[in-house]
């Protein structure tokens, strides 16, 4: 793929590009964000660097991939912008949010299909985050393994009951700073999906799973379904399916939820990391 506007430079050899160059203000130039668009489904995950973005510009861009989604755990920064959430840890707290491995609310009937979060302020260093190409992951299981998962359907959950350190309730009530909400209504937030989806622009089929959100597979015990469950997310997050992306404010990350997982690392206590975050084009999974 070659590029007239961006310049855009791989992360890994699997997953992942910066792209330098452009202004995401420029809502005008039709070639742009035909390229962004092509760079976001060739990388799954586009950082896009040195960008200055008010929550309206951020909403705009975000907007070329679909309309902005509710996210059910969090308030929306003002009444301007309902959906977008601030994700804030302060230097004196101790638990991040976004940390295991996921694709966004995977519990909900029409999971966004896209995610973007722009960095305000981050930490001199540390506050990275993981993705892993769960298209790639696909691909390179058996035969035997890929018939053995066609047709099976997953449970997603919102009460993070396997989350290490504790579920939802629990984790919500470590959170300080970020208007967390809803902690009550998790358990009771489910969905069934496809463990393989198929990307309904490119075709191509992605592992849908994760230990963080899948309890069981649909007319299975949890018995029996757990360690299928965190075999393939085992096997989305192994490193050759990797990037690990650094931050810097001003940074626009956009990534495809329906062929990545990502994981937010916490690993910067004692400094001050702030972030927008809009999901945007709600679609059931297919
Ligand atoms: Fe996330």
């Amino acid at each position: 793929m070659t590029y007239k506007i961006l310049q855009v430079q791989p992360i890994s050899g699997c997953i992942g590009a910066e792209i330098y160059g452009v202004d995401l203000r420029q809502l005008d130039n039709k070639l742009l964000w035909e390229e962004l668009k092509q760079a976001y489904l060739q990388y799954h995950v586009i950082a896009v660097r040195g960008q200055d973005l008010s929550p309206d510009d951020q909403t705009q861009a975000a907007e070329f991939f679909g309309q902005s989604c509710p996210y059910p755990f969090a308030k929306g920064m003002d009444e301007a912008h309902p959906y977008m959430t601030r994700i804030i840890k302060e230097p004196t707290e101790r638990t991040n949010f976004g940390a295991d491995w996921h694709s966004d609310t995977p519990y909900l009937q029409e999971p966004p299909s896209t995610t973007t979060l722009y960095a305000v302020e981050t930490p001199p260093a540390g506050g990275d985050t993981l993705y892993a190409n769960t298209e790639a992951a696909y691909q390179a299981l058996s035969d035997t393994m890929k018939k053995m998962l066609e047709g099976l359907q997953g449970v997603f959950s919102a009460s993070l009951k396997h989350k290490p350190g504790g579920n939802r309730k629990i984790h919500h009530a470590r959170i300080n700073t970020m208007a967390v909400q809803n902690s009550g209504e998790a358990d009771r937030l489910e969905s069934i999906h496809p463990i393989v989806r198929t990307h309904p622009l490119t075709g191509k089929k992605a592992l849908y799973v994760s230990a963080l959100h899948t309890l069981r597979f649909e007319g299975s015990t949890e018995k029996e379904s757990r360690p299928l469950i965190q075999m393939l997310n085992d096997h989305c997050i192994e490193p050759q399916f990797t990037c690990r992306v650094r931050w810097q404010p001003g940074q626009f990350n956009i990534w495809d939820n329906r062929c990545t997982m990502h994981n937010a690392i916490n690993d910067y206590h004692g400094h001050r990391r702030e972030m927008r975050r809009l999901t945007v084009g709600s679609q059931k999974p297919q």
